[in-house]
């Protein structure tokens, strides 16, 4: 969606004169959460369950496991807001969602023979009156159904003015039902059609589809292929501030490792200096083999250019077996290697070591989003690691999210534990998932694609007007050339300032495809590379050979996949190739700078 539609929507909802405010939960502590609830559930079912009885548990004999005070919580304090007269409240769920959510009946609601559609789902729509007054509602069920119920709410006297207000979770959004409005934040394109006449004007209170993963027991539990132990492991190399003086190191450990400390020399100096660590626990509640795991973050800062240095993570002594990293020197020249979608795919991992044989002299690495299928999985996390390990922990790996890194409207919370990154972006937008940063001659602009574009302009406009370097280059996910969706909302707000500044390339992903287009100017295909912009989207791991879209713009496509791209940069010039796992180069090309 975009502003002005987002706008035009906030003065529907302003003129219906409804009270938005977002406020904490209203509940006593002793009550609990749902979150609450849930974590003592699962903590319960370990104790008492095996490994195939909680991967094969029914939603039949579910609730036996709560007592009734949690089912309570379940059944009421999901969704809840407070009006100040008689209205009734429409329930829409889904029809293909096998289960009707347990305490929907029992709660008085009734189903009523009115539906309502959208392009993938028609919802049975539930009512009941309520007085006014606190009005509570249950969650949507414990299997992982990703199309949440929605409500609307009508006064019983459509003459008096209805006010909803103390909404939990906070910051609900607000529109009229009618065919077009949307449900889902997390997918505003999909809108609702076949809205009964009888219901159109009435409030509709959209939600995420991520929220039926709060209460996720029905096939929710996983083990991971490379659960943590006490020997550090998923060693990884980033960037949080300058390359050329900055190094961040971190790993993992089962929780019995308290403390972290990194031990580091100059490779032609015997002097050797430490840094602790940051410890933090990071949590995956359905990982029924390493449900906790702890993570360090060492940041080495201050030191000298173009200087490669060993070191060792406690409790290693050998520094025979030391890993390594090398700063950014003072001269024009590197060379780097970008991939497209990588889907934590064991492909990937064949790709990532081929890229690096073929080219051990480049510096850092980058996805351009979707690095794994379910961000909120670590266990898929555990697979990239350990595909890529013995090469993120030499080079840097720098990324942005894509749309199943950050899923469902939930954010992209692991995203941000396991990789530390420049703290440099908007405020706007979780920071490091937005940042900048400057390897030697070329600015890096990584921007978050999957959080909200127009908020993120001023800030890139900012970052490129107060550039020096040479090269430009930003990575994002979303591609705004592609040939099935046109991203209005990057054409409008990030587009132009490209176009003002000059930026070189944009590197993307998202439609499973290579593509990269002529340079482009203004929305048309310029002939030369210092006139316009050269937009590229790619695949880390094998395509699926679908019929390619007609885009006019393209200079190259391919559908194969698979591909790596490695760039080298010096002084003006820079050279460009796309490889293919067996390979083939794609795709090469070249560009002088003109000044
Ligand atoms: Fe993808
Ligand atoms: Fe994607």
């Amino acid at each position: 969606m975009n502003i002005i539609e987002y706008y035009l929507r906030y003065i529907l909802v302003t003129t219906l004169s409804l009270l938005v405010i977002g406020c904490s939960s209203n509940y006593s502590e002793e009550a609990g959460s749902v979150e609450e609830v849930m974590n003592n559930v699962v903590t319960r079912l370990y104790s008492t369950l095996n490994e195939d009885e909680l991967i094969s548990l029914k939603q039949e004999n579910l609730l036996s496991y709560l007592d009734e005070k949690e089912i309570d919580i379940l059944s009421k304090q999901h969704w809840s807001f407070k009006v100040n007269t008689p209205v009734v409240v429409s329930v829409m769920r889904s029809k293909r969602q096998e289960v009707i959510p347990f305490w929907l009946e029992k709660s008085g609601f009734v189903k009523t023979d009115l539906e309502v559609k959208n392009e993938n789902q028609t919802y049975e729509i539930w009512q009941k009156d309520f007085e006014a007054g606190n009005i509570e509602l249950g969650i949507n069920g414990f299997e992982n159904f990703t199309y949440h119920y929605f409500i609307s709410i009508k006064p019983q006297d459509v003459s008096k003015n209805l006010e909803i207000v103390s909404i939990t979770p906070e910051n609900q959004f607000m529109t009229k039902l009618d065919n077009g409005a949307f449900t889902y934040h997390d997918w505003t394109e999909l809108v609702l059609e076949e809205v009964p006449e009888s219901m159109k004007g009435e409030v509709l209170l959209t939600t995420i589809r991520g929220r039926g993963k709060e209460s996720h027991l029905i096939g929710a539990f996983r083990k991971t292929k490379y659960p943590s132990t006490n020997i550090p492991d998923q060693v990884l190399l980033t960037w949080s501030s300058d390359p050329s003086s900055n190094i961040d190191i971190q790993w993992r450990t089962n929780t019995t490792v308290e403390n972290g400390e990194v031990k580091y020399r100059e490779v032609d100096s015997n002097e050797v200096m430490s840094v602790y660590a940051e410890k933090y626990v990071m949590e995956d509640r359905e990982l029924m083999n390493d449900r906790y795991v702890h993570r360090f973050t060492a940041k080495i800062n201050n030191l000298k250019p173009g200087t490669k240095y060993l070191y060792l993570i406690e409790p290693e002594t050998d520094w025979n077996n030391a890993r390594h990293f090398t700063t950014a020197s003072t001269s024009d020249s590197f060379s780097f290697t970008w991939f497209g979608d990588v889907h934590q795919k064991e492909e990937f991992g064949l790709l990532h070591n081929k890229a690096e044989a073929d080219h051990p002299e480049t510096a850092f690495y980058i996805i351009a989003g979707d690095l794994v299928d379910d961000g909120l999985y670590r266990n898929q996390w555990d697979e990239l690691f350990e595909n890529s390990k013995g090469i993120i922990d030499i080079k840097p790996l720098m990324n942005v999210p894509g749309n199943h890194d950050n899923r469902y409207g939930l954010g992209a919370k692991m995203y941000r534990d396991l990789f530390s990154y420049p703290t440099n972006g908007p405020d706007e937008v979780p920071k490091e998932q937005t940042y900048s940063f400057t390897y030697k001659n070329t600015l890096f602009l990584m921007l978050d694609a999957t959080s909200p574009v127009e908020k993120q302009a001023s800030w890139i406009e900012n970052q490129l007007k107060d550039s020096d370097a040479k090269w430009k280059i930003a990575v994002f996910h979303f591609p705004p050339y592609n040939g099935e969706e046109p991203y209005l909302n990057i054409q409008e707000h990030w587009l132009p300032l490209f176009d003002e500044y000059k930026v070189d390339m944009v590197f993307s992903g998202h439609f499973h495809y290579y593509m990269r287009s002529k340079p482009i100017n203004d929305g048309a295909a310029t002939d030369s590379f210092n006139k316009g912009t050269t937009y590229i989207i790619s695949l880390g791991i094998p395509g699926r050979k679908v019929e390619l879209y007609e885009e006019p713009y393209a200079a190259v496509t391919d559908q194969n996949g698979w591909l790596y791209q490695h760039i080298r940069i010096d002084g003006k010039k820079l050279q460009y190739q796309s490889v293919s796992f067996n390979g083939n180069v794609i795709d090469r090309f070249e560009i002088y700078k003109e000044n």
